[in-house]
């Protein structure tokens, strides 16, 4: 990260009436939790097998394993802190937050309304779509348990491979794309569509695109500027105070 692009972020920040982040795994693998592909650790899915692990397929032919791989990742949520990305984020209280996060460290860092476009990974919900959801102890051991409302399985209120986003989610997201004059791209490989089709919505509207990476990324080809560096290094330098 130079100098000059710091100083041209902050200022674009500065300008920005309606900035609006787009977030990543790599916006809390400061705080310990763990990326899915990343050019330093392989990430999650260079390890695990995301149709085995996170797919309706995948749950239906291994619901235990299933269980116990989101319960070990729960573990590593509960355990992290928001880093100073987060706080950042959460302290500029203009940015609207689109996240493909399913931890709740900008929550937990003090920021609203957050767009979680794959769910949360605090919750439950009924894999059979009755709508029943409920927050989950993160700590607790996982079991197979029956939804109380119709009796289908419970399963993390995340979205999986080949699962739908939820509908009013993406259209608030898609909205606050389109509205936004500055779209701040931190943390994410912007592979994984629709959420990535986002950063076409924002930049097709006008708005300037900020990309916050160590490594190169899907988004770095449509961003108006590329700062290379993590987020907590270079996030908190760009963001102003300003309420
Ligand atoms: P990825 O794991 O695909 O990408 C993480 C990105 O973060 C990489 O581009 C890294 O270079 C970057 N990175 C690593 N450390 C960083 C740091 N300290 N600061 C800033 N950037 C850093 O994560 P996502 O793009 O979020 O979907 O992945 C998208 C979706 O793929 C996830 O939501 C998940 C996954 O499969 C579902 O579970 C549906």
């Amino acid at each position: 990260m130079s100098r000059d692009e710091l100083a041209t972020a902050r200022a674009w920040l500065a300008e920005a009436t309606r900035p609006v982040s787009f977030s990543g795994a790599g916006l809390s693998a400061e705080s310990g939790v763990p990326t899915f592909r990343d050019a330093a650790t392989g990430g999650l899915w260079s390890a695990f097998d995301p149709m085995r692990l996170a797919s309706p397929e995948g749950f239906a032919a291994e619901p235990d394993l299933v269980l116990a791989w989101y319960a070990w990742r729960r573990q590593a949520v509960a355990r992290a802190e928001p880093n100073a990305a987060h706080r950042a984020l959460a302290a500029r209280r203009d940015v609207r937050h689109v996240t493909q996060n399913v931890d709740d460290l900008l929550e937990r860092a003090g920021a609203r309304d957050v767009l979680h476009l794959h769910g949360t990974i605090g919750d439950d919900r009924c894999h059979g779509g009755c709508g029943h959801r409920e927050p989950v102890d993160c700590g607790a051991e996982p079991a197979q348990r029956p939804c109380p409302r119709c009796g289908a399985p419970l399963r993390p209120a995340v979205v999986w491979f080949g699962e739908a986003l939820p509908g009013d989610v993406w259209r608030a997201a898609e909205t606050a794309c389109r509205d936004a004059d500055l779209l701040l791209v931190i943390g994410t490989s912007a592979v994984v569509h629709p959420a990535a089709g986002l950063i076409d919505v924002a930049g097709a509207a006008g708005a300037r695109i900020v990309v916050v990476n160590p490594d190169a990324s899907a988004a770095d080809g449509v961003a108006d500027l590329v700062v290379r560096g993590r987020a907590g290094d270079v996030v908190p330098g760009m963001l102003g105070e300003r309420k």
